[in-house]
């Protein structure tokens, strides 16, 4: 079976994508087994590459001649950038390995240029294609625009999950962003993309989480997965390079994102 590949992504800066994918794919890798769940980091800022791989990896010069996604968007075998990462045993939650490839701050260097090499918004999709088969799962971590690298991202996916967190100005972007998915599911791109899901995260109690819940519940019916809230010990974790399983797993927030990771994939076996 063939994996599906989610696309995490809103172009809002700071929402949360990165800080889902990684407790996500966590998850998802000890529940899955070993090997079984990619994650590719989309975004030169590279904090999921960091936080799996250590800042040695994105900020230290001397390991720039380690493959990243910058090569594989220029051609290079997409399995010589894959990295290994143990994941330790806490509570319920099993040992296991992520597998990730990761980016660093070079990326930026191709941004203006992938568009105009030839196929170069398809090269994602095609180096993908040839790992397909090695996955359940490959979670792709997007930048915060809609440039070439969410596009890339979108013309490669299955499937596309939105973070989303309580604000006017977040639902304002999300008309742009779905402009930009129905572009990539035109017929000559990836007409079988989808949207699974739209994340309320950092749902609280305050009139603004409730506004921006009902107003998503509108705009994408029968999409909303389980909402995250806004936990002190979801941004510690972060910060302390730990998912949140391992930083804190009676957290109720460690709770809920096993509550989005279930519908996710109840909703991935009913096609
Ligand atoms: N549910 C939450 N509760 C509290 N803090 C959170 C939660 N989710 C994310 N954060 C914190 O919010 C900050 C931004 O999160 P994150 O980096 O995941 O956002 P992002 O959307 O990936 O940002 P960017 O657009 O820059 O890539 C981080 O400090 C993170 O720890
Ligand atoms: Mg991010």
């Amino acid at each position: 079976m063939s994996a599906r590949i989610i696309a995490v992504t809103n172009q809002k800066g700071g929402v949360g994508k990165t800080t889902t994918v990684i407790n996500l794919a966590a998850l998802w890798a000890r529940f899955a087994g070993n090997g079984r769940i990619l994650v590719v980091d989309m975004d030169p800022q590279s904090s999921l590459s960091e936080l799996f791989l250590g800042s040695e990896f994105t900020i230290d010069r001397n390991n720039s001649e380690m493959p990243t996604i910058k090569d594989v968007l220029q051609g290079l075998p997409i399995q010589n950038a894959i990295y290994e990462v143990e994941l330790g045993s806490v509570g319920q939650y099993n040992a296991s390995t992520l597998h990730v490839i990761p980016s660093r701050d070079e990326l930026r260097e191709i941004e203006m240029v992938l568009p105009s090499t030839t196929n170069g918004m398809f090269i994602l999709a095609d180096q993908l294609y040839n790992i397909k088969d090695a996955y359940d799962t490959i979670i792709l971590d997007c930048p915060a625009s809609l440039g070439t690298f969410t596009q890339t991202a979108l013309f490669a996916a299955t499937e596309v999950v939105i973070p989303v967190s309580p604000g006017k100005f977040e639902l304002r972007g999300l008309v742009n962003l779905r402009e930009e998915i129905e572009k990539a599911q035109s017929p000559r791109v990836n007409p079988n993309l989808k949207i699974t899901g739209v994340i309320p995260l950092r749902a609280d109690r305050t009139n603004l989480a409730k506004q921006t819940r009902d107003s998503l519940a509108q705009y994408f019916p029968n999409l909303i997965l389980p909402s995250v809230p806004n936990r002190v010990a979801v941004a510690e974790a972060h910060a302390a390079a730990m998912d949140i399983f391992e930083y804190s797993p009676s957290d109720d927030a460690a709770a809920a994102y096993e509550a989005v990771l279930a519908e996710l994939i109840r909703r991935g076996q009913n096609g």
